[in-house]
Order: structure tokens, then sequence, then C-alpha cells
């Protein structure tokens, strides 16, 4: 239940739909199921047995996970140093995207956005929330401080609490309850029918079919092949480390394979099924096919915060819909952002042996103080950058060096048999192939060609406006400054340990 919320986050109501609809409904679906088939359930199954092999030598971070996998190695640690620093960096700006939705709860309750009644006025009141620009709706960023205050701090709070004490605990209670939240608001969508008969194409079954109905040359287009990839990395949290780290708690004989299979499952319920028949069925009803697409072309958030408060206001209880779509929004991004944070906490205890509450208020302090330029400075591309690097470069490139540690050097035979180890199910062997072959060439063409077509200008700071150059700059070292950290205290921890004579594969 923790990996699946862990999972099941912003990605699946907000950025799905907004992918869905700026690569052409249908065509994405193809190329995202083969990723979700080829590359999302590989990287699941190699994540959760690399997580319980590493936690049986007492390491719930990479770095001691994969030294533990490959111990005459003296590099390797570091490069699992990417598994505590990609999460940190996600946590950076998720959880203040978190917040906004804390904050659209309540103004929906309150009617706050009510007057907004157009596109361009709800576009008007996020920006004025946003700090970007100051209107008649919000004269200051203090109402979207205040809400990241609470945000944070319940964040922290989970931690604090433990993985069973907290995060288990929010869990158990936060999944069903926005898979129940979803299910009322699929529901609702299903009735709107044709809002406007003088417009009967724009109906919630054709919105359906905008999704469902397969474009096959959408198949030639790289375009869409990478956003399909991209998607099932984010959505299913890995490549990231987060995995790596709830897995580390379990026990040596608990199964993973169907685990990690029921997590990814109960992700794509969430994410396909409930996230597809919501934003994309509504937009359409209410606007139709090509205005939904522009809309989503204005930003990945714009169908949830622009177009979702608009369609459900215009209900019978508008307010209370208004405000079950936010707060699912809110548990969703909950359950993900405490488990953007547990592996640096686990990273802290791990190897320093200090106690949860330290580690805990070493990463709060941490964590305030850099969140910061992604609240004041978020129209002057500090997020954008924050996500480039956490939430794509450093993904793809960690999830790229985990399979290959696992299929080639751990050894696919050693794998596999690691994989089968207290399983409820067997695997079918083609995977064998497929993690040994496929998924590695795959992360391979992937990382290669992104890097060339999207990667590098944006590494050469190309398309930056000279007025956003300095503030991008700026996170660039912050980043850089926050990796070479990670790296130096992998090293230290390492050193202390030595001079311990501890080993660190048993
Ligand atoms: N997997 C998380 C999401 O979808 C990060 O939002």
């Amino acid at each position: 239940m923790a990996v699946a919320g862990s999972a099941i986050g912003l990605g699946n109501f907000l950025r799905f739909p907004g992918q869905v609809a700026q690569n052409g409904g249908g065509a994405f679906m193809i190329p995202y199921f083969i990723s979700l088939l080829l590359l999302g359930l590989p990287l699941i199954w190699i994540e959760w047995t690399i997580g319980r092999f590493g936690g049986g030598f007492g390491h719930s971070t990479a770095p001691g996970m994969f030294h533990s996998m490959w111990e005459k190695n003296r590099f390797i640690k570091y490069f699992g140093v990417i598994g505590i620093f990609g999460p940190i960096v996600i946590y950076l700006y998720y959880i203040y995207i978190e917040s906004w939705l804390l904050g659209y709860s309540m103004f929906a309750l309150t009617g706050r956005y009510s007057a907004c009644t157009t596109s361009e006025s709800m576009v008007a009141f996020l920006h004025g929330y946003q700090g970007i620009e100051r209107n008649e709706f919000f004269s200051s960023l203090g109402p979207a401080y205040l809400f990241y205050c609470i945000t944070f701090v319940l964040n922290g709070l989970v931690l604090y609490y433990g993985v069973q004490g907290g995060i288990e605990r929010v869990c158990k209670i936060g999944v069903p309850l926005l898979l129940l939240l979803a299910i009322i608001l699929v529901v609702r969508v299903f009735l709107l029918g044709t809002p406007d008969p003088a417009y009967p194409e724009n109906n919630v079954t054709n919105g359906l079919g905008f999704i469902w109905n397969p474009d096959w040359s959408a198949l030639k287009s790289s375009k869409v092949w990478l956003a399909a990839a991209g998607q099932i990395f984010f959505t299913l949290s890995c490549g990231i480390g987060v995995i790596l780290t709830y897995a580390s708690y379990l026990q040596k004989n608990d199964d993973v394979a169907l685990s990690g299979l029921t997590a990814a499952a109960a992700n794509e319920f969430a994410e396909v099924i409930l996230g597809a028949s919501l934003v994309i069925p509504a937009a359409f009803a209410f606007f139709g096919a090509d205005a939904m697409a522009s809309i989503a072309k204005g930003g990945v958030f714009n169908l949830g915060f622009v177009t979702m408060p608009l369609v459900l206001q215009k209900l019978a209880f508008g307010n209370l819909f208004g405000f079950a779509w936010f707060m699912l929004l809110f548990i969703a991004g909950i359950t993900s952002s405490i488990s953007l944070g547990q592996p640096a906490v686990g990273f802290l205890m791990d190897e320093f042996n200090l106690p949860r509450r330290k580690a805990v208020m070493i990463f709060m302090a941490v964590t305030f103080v850099l969140t910061q330029p992604a609240i004041f400075f978020l129209g002057r591309g500090v997020v954008d950058e924050l996500d480039f690097w956490g939430g794509s470069f450093f993904l793809v490139l960690f999830a790229t060096i985990e399979t290959i540690l696992f299929a080639w050097v751990f050894g696919m035979d050693r794998a596999w048999t690691e994989l089968h180890v207290g399983s409820d199910i067997t695997i079918p062997r083609f995977y064998r192939f497929i993690i040994k072959y496929v998924t590695p060439l795959f992360l391979l063409f992937i990382l290669g060609f992104w890097l060339l077509e999207d990667w590098l200008p944006i590494m050469l700071l190309k398309g930056v406006s000279s007025a956003n150059l300095p503030y991008v700059i700026c996170t660039r070292l912050g980043l850089g400054l926050l990796l070479l950290a990670l790296v130096i205290m992998v090293r230290q921890s390492w050193k202390q340990r030595k001079l311990k004579g501890e080993k660190y594969a048993a």
C-alpha cells in the first residue's frame, strides 16, 4: 500500500491527462502500454529486488545497496548517491505544488474562486496565488506560503512518526480514501452526458473515445514515445530511488514479485481507469477536443487547476465536488511526497547511526531552506530546472545504472533467483530476456535520444531568457553543491566503517 501510495500521485491525475491531451489521445496509449511492459514492470521488479537485498545488509538507500551487490568496486556506491539526491530534488518542488492543492481545496469549499467563470480568469487566479502576478485575487504570496508551511509540517510529521507509525498509517487510510474520492468524481463526470445540446459532439463518450481509440500512425513519432516512457517513470516512481528504500524494510522471504506487480497494477488502475476518466472526458464535454488540447498545451497543470474547477463549479454542489477533487489530489500528493523524503532520512539513520527524530530534523531543516527558491522564484524557471534534473535526467540515468548493475554485474541467474525468493508468483521466463537485453537497450536508447534531442539544449541553457539566467545558474550551483555534499557524506560514512572494521555484505 505504501508503494502504491508513492506511485499514485499528481502524475496520475494531473500529469497523465495533460500528456494524453498533448500527444494526441489514443496515439499516446500504445507507446504508453509498451513502455509499461518493457520498462516499467522490469524496473519495478529490479527495484523491489535490489531494495530487499540491500535491506538484508542494513542499507535502506542505493549507495549501500549497490555496494552490497558489487563489493569489489570502490566507485559504485557513489553512483548510488543519485538515489538519494533525485528524491530530494523532486521533493523540493513537489511539496510546494502539493500545498497549492490544499489551498485550492479550501478555496473550493469557501467559494473563493467562484467569481472566475472563464479560463482566463481562472489562470489569473492561479498566477495571483503563485505570486507570478499581483491582481485582484491575491495581493501577496502570503496564502501560498501559509499552505506551503502547513504541507511542509505535515510531511515532516509523517516522516517523524516513522515507517510504520507514519508512512504506513497514512497510506493505509490515504490510498483507499483517494480511490473512493476518485470513483465518486468519475461517476459524476460520467453523468455529465452532453452538457450543451448546441454542441452534441462535445460529450463524455467522445471524450473517452479521444483517449481509447488507438491511432497506429503515432508509433512513428519519437516525441510520443519519449513522452510515454517519461510518464511511465514518473507515475510508477521508478528510477527515483524510493522503491528501493521501501523494499529495504521487507524480510528476506517476503514476496517482491507479486507485490511489485500489485503496486504497479494499483497505480495503473488509478491512472488509466480513474485518471483518464476524470479531466479529459469532463474537459471534452464542456470545451470540445480542440479547446481541451490547447488548454493542456498552456501548461501541464492547467487542466487540473483551471479546467476542472471551472467544470465542477457549474454543477450542483460544485463546491463539494471541487473540494473532493483537490483533496483527492492533495492526499495523492502527500502519500507520494513522504516516499520522496524517506530515502534521505533512511540514509542519515543507516549510514550515520542517527536516531530517526534527529535525521528527520536535519532533513526538514535542509529541505525548508532549499524549497525557498522554488516558492519565491517560481516564475524564474527554478521549478522547471529542478524538474529537469530530478524528474527527468537523473531518473533515467539512475534507472540505466541499476538495470545494468542488476542484470549484468550481479548477473541474471542470481538476479532471477533473488527476485523469486519467497515469491507468490513465477514471472514468465521471457522477462529474463526482457530484463537482460530489452530494458537496458530501451533505456540506453532513450537516454541517448533525449540527450541529443531535448536535454543538451537545456543543459547548455539554450532558450533561457536573460532575466531567468542568474536564477537558473544559481539553482544549478545549489544542486551541484547538494550532490557533492552527499558524495562526501558517503565517503565519510564508508571511512568510519572501515576504521571500525565493519563489513558491508555478509
Ligand atoms: N509517482 C508519483 C506521481 O505520480 C511521483 O506523482
